[in-house]
């Protein structure tokens, strides 16, 4: 019988097979441990001299990252991450690996992501994946289990909702292409055909910033909603973030326990989260000795950090600058020099996870920020349109789900969240 490491528990006292790799092994003159994964998890295989001396051998010359089937008795032991090992009584090897350049000592971060294409075999990369894929599962668990549908946006567009200083330019044929800084203003013409949507793509930005938080190319959850007002978007924004962290708690025991992620500070990350206007956090920031900042200007991280550090939940930054924000954002009736929008700051320094806004619904005055900000109203005339024809109030917003990965991993650098990091000089592997 062929099964997984992770069926295991469920073949107690059962002799079975397990293609696997050998992770590491270590040994006595009489036992042989090996460390056996094969991508489902991790298990330990015991050979005992007594039972087996050629078998104990083969076990004792096994190579780091050599590719086998073992055979053999699956028993309950604690120590083992899920509760059981496999005492050996046969190794039929498929492939001997020589040299594998991942040894279980330290390595700087430069040779680990020239190597990502072996590193993502190590146990702490297999759990950061495995915390990116129940995030992602959890989103689709969330969204769809809400009434939102799943609309894919382009990758090559003519468009640059964010902003034109990051655009990453290629040719379209005869015409220039931008890749997509965001699927927003596609989930926008959708939300008005489907009501509740989402996009969930790569995402590019051409930001010459060399931070723990910045990817070239990420990839970005976006929900849409019509009828949706700035508040009533907050609440979808923080009963999503609750869900992907309660979730991640539930199903991923083992991986933040292999990351070391303390997760006391996680559990208590239940809506609603609290709200601190963009003004009163720069009041804040003065108190707190910030004379780096005016009102007025965006954050940075050291004063993202700063104000998160006063919660111990998520915080919404509401109601930022309009000169700061996107073209499309709303203007809060309250304070016109301020916008219906919101920044979703993780606890822990992790930085910014969400942007969101109300989207302006008005055709003239959209027309008149779309020229303001320097773009041209022929490229945005399908987006116009969308105000012309039953414009309604509507909302959304973009978690960033490399930054999200980061975070509920524990891990400190978003280079480890992504299975193929797009860095400033890093195309390889
Ligand atoms: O704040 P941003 O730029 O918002 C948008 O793109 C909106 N169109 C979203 C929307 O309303 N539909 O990006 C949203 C999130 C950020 O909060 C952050 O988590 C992530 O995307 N993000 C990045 N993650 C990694 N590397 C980068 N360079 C990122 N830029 C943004
Ligand atoms: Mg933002």
């Amino acid at each position: 019988m062929k099964i997984t490491i992770k069926e295991s528990p469920k073949y107690e006292g059962q002799e079975v097979t397990i293609g696997c790799w050998l992770l590491q092994k270590r040994g006595s003159g009489k036992l042989q441990f090996l460390q056996l994964r094969d991508g489902s998890g991790f298990m330990q295989g015991v050979v005992v001299k007594a039972n087996d001396e050629e078998l104990f051998d083969v076990a004792k010359g096994l190579n780091q990252e050599t590719s086998m089937y073992v055979t053999g008795l699956i028993k309950k032991d604690e120590r083992s991450s899920f509760g059981y090992e496999m005492e050996v009584g046969k190794i039929d090897i498929i492939h001997e690996a020589e040299g594998y350049p991942i040894t279980p000592k330290e390595h700087g971060p430069e040779f680990l992501l020239d190597n990502r294409h072996l590193w993502l075999r190590s146990r702490k990369q297999h759990a950061v994946m495995n915390i990116r894929n129940q995030i992602i599962k959890s989103t689709h668990d969330f969204l769809f289990d809400n009434g939102f549908k799943k609309i894919d946006s382009p990758i090559l567009t003519n468009s640059a909702p964010e902003g034109t200083t990051e655009l990453f330019h290629t040719k379209y044929f005869d015409e220039d292409a931008f890749l997509s800084q965001s699927g927003q203003l596609y989930a926008e013409a959708a939300a008005m055909a489907h009501g509740k949507v989402f996009t969930m793509g790569p995402t590019f930005r051409a930001e010459k910033s060399k931070t723990r938080r910045h990817l070239i190319e990420f990839w970005m959850i976006e929900p849409e909603m019509a009828f949706y007002e700035h508040d009533d978007s907050l609440e979808v924004q923080e009963q999503y973030v609750e869900y992907i962290v309660q979730n991640v708690l539930e199903h991923c025991r083992f991986d933040l326990e292999a990351l070391g992620r303390e997760t006391a500070v996680l559990e208590q990350i239940k809506a609603p989260f609290p709200r601190i206007t963009y003004t009163d956090a720069i009041e804040l920031l003065h108190e707190k000795g910030y004379d780096d900042i005016e009102w007025g200007e965006d954050f940075g991280a050291p004063h993202e950090t700063e104000i998160a550090n006063h919660y111990d939940k998520p915080v919404f930054i509401i109601n930022y600058p309009k000169a700061i924000k996107s073209f499309y954002m709303e203007e809060n009736p309250e304070d016109p020099r301020t916008v219906l929008c919101a920044d979703l700051i993780a606890p822990e320094g992790y930085g910014e996870i969400i942007g969101g806004s109300e989207r302006i619904h008005d055709y003239d005055t959209l027309k008149q920020r779309i020229e303001d900000s320097g773009l041209s109203t022929d490229d945005y005339e399908w987006y116009l349109d969308l105000r012309k024809y039953g414009s309604v109030p509507h909302s959304g917003f973009g978690l960033g789900l490399e930054r999200t990965v980061a975070w509920l991993s524990g891990v400190q650098h978003v280079r480890e969240t992504s299975p193929f990091p797009r860095l400033l000089n890093r195309l390889y592997p």
